[in-house]
């Protein structure tokens, strides 16, 4: 097989022509919606290429910043500013310098319990989406960004873990990562990740072709299992793809 379970691979020749590639669907997905947008980001180091460019030119000013609200997929339990925080890496980034502060939706890791921040933010992301049920017409976020880790994880959904197969609640409290760094997880679970108009991974780097190989073999892994209810899209750079998948 040379493509994903769901969704299509789009390839750019290289990681920086990716980020770019990225930031115009970015765009694209902003005009699409007239109205108020959500953006759900990743953590890693995956994104950071692209966080760079929103905040620069052609792209900063041709994001309407007032009515896009930028949430995170997966959290990292510990203090807003540490650096294995995901939130403070992409208001570092590009956040604190261009969205207004109230359009910021960290998920609060300063709760007693990494359930206890799950839960606030089921309920933040509840009142943002105006209802206590999804509703398949109405999707939560209109761009979900993902990255993928070694073992096919997404967001903090590590394989084998009952979070995969969580039926009700938005986010859960992870209490262990089988991959570093080792700290508890908050992370949004499918119901919710899956809930977009579109999905968008970004796959850079060499370090990414064993685990796209068994992307692209229809491996049972998380990265697998997420799709968007709208379109889901693989950006790919040539060094991740596999030689049989037209890799280098
Ligand atoms: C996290 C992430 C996680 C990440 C992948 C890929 O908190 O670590 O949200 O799901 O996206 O592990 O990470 P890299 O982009 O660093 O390879």
């Amino acid at each position: 097989m040379t493509a994903p379970a769901h969704g299509s691979i789009v390839r750019t020749a290289d990681p920086t022509a990716l980020a770019e590639t990225a930031a115009k669907r970015l765009l694209a997905r902003i005009a699409a919606n007239s109205g108020r947008i959500a953006i759900c980001l990743t953590g890693g180091s995956s994104p950071k290429r692209l966080y760079t460019l929103l905040a620069r030119e052609p792209y900063r000013s041709r994001i309407p910043w007032q009515r896009v609200h930028w949430f995170i997929g997966d959290e990292r339990f510990v203090p807003p500013g540490n650096e294995l925080h995901n939130m403070s890496m992409a208001r570092q980034i590009f956040l604190d310098q261009c969205a207004p502060s109230a359009n910021i939706h960290p998920i609060p890791t300063d709760r007693a319990s990494a359930d206890d921040a799950a839960q606030a933010y089921a309920h933040e992301l509840k009142s943002f989406y105006g209802a206590e049920r999804l509703d398949a017409a109405k999707p939560l976020f209109d761009l979900v960004l993902l990255g993928v880790g070694p073992d096919g994880h997404v967001a903090s959904l590590f394989p084998g873990y009952p979070a995969l197969d969580e039926r009700e609640r938005w986010v859960v409290g992870v209490a262990t990562a089988p991959v570093p760094p080792p700290v508890p997880r908050v992370t949004l679970t499918f119901l919710a990740l899956c809930s977009c108009r579109e999905m968008l991974f970004e796959v850079a780097g060499p370090d990414k072709r064993a685990i796209l190989t068994r992307v692209l073999a229809g491996e049972n892994l998380p990265a697998n299992r997420a799709h968007a209810s709208g379109e889901t899209v693989w950006l790919v750079d040539t060094s991740a793809l596999p030689e049989e998948a037209g890799g280098e």
